[in-house]
């Protein structure tokens, strides 16, 4: 009766050591599959994950400033700030006007489009758009010469 009873006993500690000894194989090996995978997953990340090498738009490249076209000379910041957020800067950079023109169309735009006041910035801005989207020299056709006139009957 005692020895069976210390049988049963062996047995049942033996069944823990058992079932201790497969939870701790089924922990461990859980852990390991989730590290592994963690880290394959991690790895397959960085795999697809591409970086988006954005154009430095704001570069000037031979003398013209990348983004917006305009000609690379002192008042283009001060240009850019003021003068591109209403419209496309090839709305300016397509005009050629003297200074008092530039003048009048900034007069008229503060008028009528709600363009603020410029303040101190208004020389240098001035200053830039007579000097690089002035009027060209030769802008009208050269006078005929050696025209061969014929009588109109
Ligand atoms: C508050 C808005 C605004 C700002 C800022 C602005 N403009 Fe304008 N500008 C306009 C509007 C609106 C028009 C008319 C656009 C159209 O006709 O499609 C215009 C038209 C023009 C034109 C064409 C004029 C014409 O006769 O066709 C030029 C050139 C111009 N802007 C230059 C400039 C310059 C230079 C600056 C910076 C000093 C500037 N703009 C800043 C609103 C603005």
């Amino acid at each position: 009766m005692a020895k069976s009873s210390k049988n049963i006993k062996n047995t049942q500690s033996r069944y823990k050591l058992l079932i201790g000894g497969f939870l701790l194989i089924v922990v461990v090996s859980s852990a390991i599959i989730y590290l592994a995978e963690d880290t394959l997953s991690n790895f397959s990340n960085t795999e697809a994950e591409y970086v988006v090498v954005e154009e430095d738009t704001e570069k000037t490249e031979n003398g013209i400033h990348k983004r917006t076209g305009f000609i690379e000379d002192t008042g283009m910041r001060e240009v850019i700030t003021n003068c591109t957020s209403c419209h496309s800067a090839k709305l300016v950079t397509q005009n050629r006007m003297s200074k008092e023109e530039w003048i009048a169309t900034i007069r008229w735009m503060q008028k009528t489009q709600n363009l603020w006041n410029l303040g101190e910035n208004e020389d240098v801005i001035v200053d830039y758009l007579a000097k690089n989207y002035g009027p060209i020299e030769k802008g009208r056709r050269e006078g005929l010469k050696d025209i061969e006139w014929y009588p109109l009957n």
